[in-house]
């Protein structure tokens, strides 16, 4: 099968396409046949080895010292159970699913091995591109947002990031869970950021976030430029401040209403996240590339801190199956 592949930290160049053995599943696996897979900014960091300040030495002892342990990149699927391991419990060859690797990664390639409590059932009016396109930010929205700031009905919702992967689940499920969302993003994303639910949109080479006069029941920032007074002034007296991209020491202090952290990957969170698709109430935000020779060009995009939502690929595109 054909698979992307990163030996060393670098540039996007260094992605290259290969031939590799179909990877065979064992007891508790199962192998997917990939259709869509995300390219996300958490893709970009393990191709280029770059982490938030404090983090590059742990972040590399744990991932790898000069290039990624696990080569074949990508960590976001939608696809079909090709073959099961022993004990794969519900799973069935034919069964549409989608969901995260973990650390283990290999979703970039035509076929991919993961375990089989990583997956959730994809329904069937769900295009596999928007089940890959949802879940890397919708599954750190929700638990940021929901899970660890208590988002509701009638709250208030800063995201700063507004039109990125995590900033367009973020403005979507805030205004789901009932909130008033304030989305800043450049002037561009405008019209994008409302049509997804924001009520009010701060261009931020006009308007300087932490100069905001508004006091909000959580401040989300996806970006890593609200530092985390700001962040506690924006907050007022009880809002909670989530940086989704915090530096070592910001996230060591993180406790009470601050909140940092990696989100976890909970397939109950994929379900629910596919059933909002299938509903209509979330709108997938993304753009397919190609296929697995887009790769580069997905992350020369990502690159640039200026991508709108998601970027998917095709990985059986080759094929003739894949859609
Ligand atoms: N903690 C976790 O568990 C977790 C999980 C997922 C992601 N993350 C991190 O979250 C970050 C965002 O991820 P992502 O996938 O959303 O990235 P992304 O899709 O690449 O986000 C890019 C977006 O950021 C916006 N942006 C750039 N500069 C901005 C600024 N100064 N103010 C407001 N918006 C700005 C851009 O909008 P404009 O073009 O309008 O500027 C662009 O749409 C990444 O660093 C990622 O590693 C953390």
């Amino acid at each position: 099968m054909q698979a992307a592949r990163v030996e060393r930290y670098g540039s996007p160049e260094q992605i290259s396409i290969v031939d590799v053995p179909v990877p065979e599943p064992g007891p508790g696996e199962v192998r997917i046949r990939v259709e869509a897979a995300a390219v996300t900014a958490g893709d970009a960091r393990l191709r280029s080895g770059r982490f938030p300040r404090g983090f590059r030495l742990p972040g590399r002892l744990a991932i790898g010292i000069r290039g990624p342990r696990a080569q074949v990149p990508g960590a976001v699927f939608s696809g079909v159970v090709d073959r099961v391991g022993g004990e794969s419990g519900e799973w069935r060859p034919g069964d549409e699913v989608a969901g995260m690797t973990g650390m283990r990664l290999g979703a970039h390639a035509e076929y991919t091995v993961v375990r089989a409590t990583a997956l959730a059932r994809k329904p069937a009016e769900v295009a596999h591109a928007d089940a890959a396109a949802v879940l890397f930010g919708g599954t750190t929205a929700l638990h940021f947002l929901r899970d660890r700031a208590g988002v509701g009905p009638g709250g208030s919702v800063l995201v700063n990031g507004a039109s990125g992967a995590v900033g367009t689940s973020a403005v979507q499920l805030a205004a789901i869970l009932g909130a008033t969302v304030t989305a800043v993003t450049s002037a561009v994303n405008r019209e994008l950021v409302t049509a997804l639910g924001a009520d009010r949109v701060v261009d931020y080479r006009e308007t300087p976030v932490a100069g905001l006069a508004e006091r909000f029941d959580a401040v989300f920032d996806a970006v890593g430029n609200i530092s985390r007074s700001d962040g506690l002034r924006l907050a007022g007296s009880h809002g909670s401040v989530i940086l989704a991209v915090a530096d070592l020491v910001d996230t060591v202090r993180a406790r009470g209403r601050v909140i940092a952290g990696a989100a976890p990957e909970r397939s109950e969170a994929f379900r629910e996240l596919l059933e909002l698709l299938a509903a209509g109430r979330l709108a997938p935000v993304g753009q397919v590339l190609g296929g697995l020779e887009a790769l580069p060009e997905a992350h020369r995009r990502i690159d640039t801190g200026r991508k709108v939502g998601n970027l998917v690929i095709l990985p059986g595109l080759g094929r003739g199956e894949a859609g």
